[in-house]
């Protein structure tokens, strides 16, 4: 059985379950960043926390909305509902070719490999792609970023959203 959802508040507060900490303001943001009808993709979605709280809370996005995780004997998500979870094989795996082109959001929170996010990115042509992650990642990760941006950095939304250590940049393409 799926875990009740914490109750959030308009405060970033940490969740055992999820790496970035957790805000009302936080999925408003990303309820505006990711726009239905397009599909939205959260890769790396861990046990799905952040994501199940974004289809609670805007329950319109149920069917344009899916985390994608690694495949494993005993699933990675807990409480994203299942019809809203996609898998691929490995850690080096990226999603079909197919939903990838209908997507025109990628969410990333707190990616492990730079690799993998320019694996996704290098032949993406959506339109918004939001980072969530620690400052302290900047240096790695906004390259990559940046590339698929046009060389723009992204605009950071996280003030007040998510703790003071981390971030929320938004990346466009036109
Ligand atoms: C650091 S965790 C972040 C989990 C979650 N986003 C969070 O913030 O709590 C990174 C996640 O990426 C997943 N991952 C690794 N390679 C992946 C791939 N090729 N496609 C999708 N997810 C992948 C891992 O299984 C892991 O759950």
């Amino acid at each position: 059985m799926t875990p009740p959802l914490p109750k959030l508040s308009t405060a970033p507060t940490r969740h055992s379950s999820s790496c970035c900490s957790l805000s009302l303001p936080l999925l408003s943001l990303l309820n505006t960043l990711l726009p239905p009808p397009r599909l939205a993709l959260s890769i790396g979605s861990g046990p799905g926390l952040l994501e199940a709280l974004l289809l609670h809370h805007y329950p319109n996005r149920s069917n344009n909305f899916y985390g994608v995780e690694v495949s494993a004997p005993k699933p990675v998500n807990i409480f994203l509902p299942e019809q809203n979870t996609l898998t691929v094989t490995g850690t080096w795996a990226v999603i079909d070719n197919g939903l990838l082109r209908d997507a025109g959001g990628l969410l990333f929170v707190y990616p492990r490999q730079p690799s993998l996010v320019r694996a996704y990115l290098e032949n993406w042509k959506g339109e918004v792609v939001v980072w969530i992650g620690p400052r302290a990642d900047v240096e790695e990760f906004g390259p990559v970023f940046e590339e698929w941006g046009g060389g723009e950095k992204g605009q950071d939304m996280g003030m007040g959203l998510v703790d003071e250590g981390e971030g929320v940049w938004i990346y466009r393409r036109e």
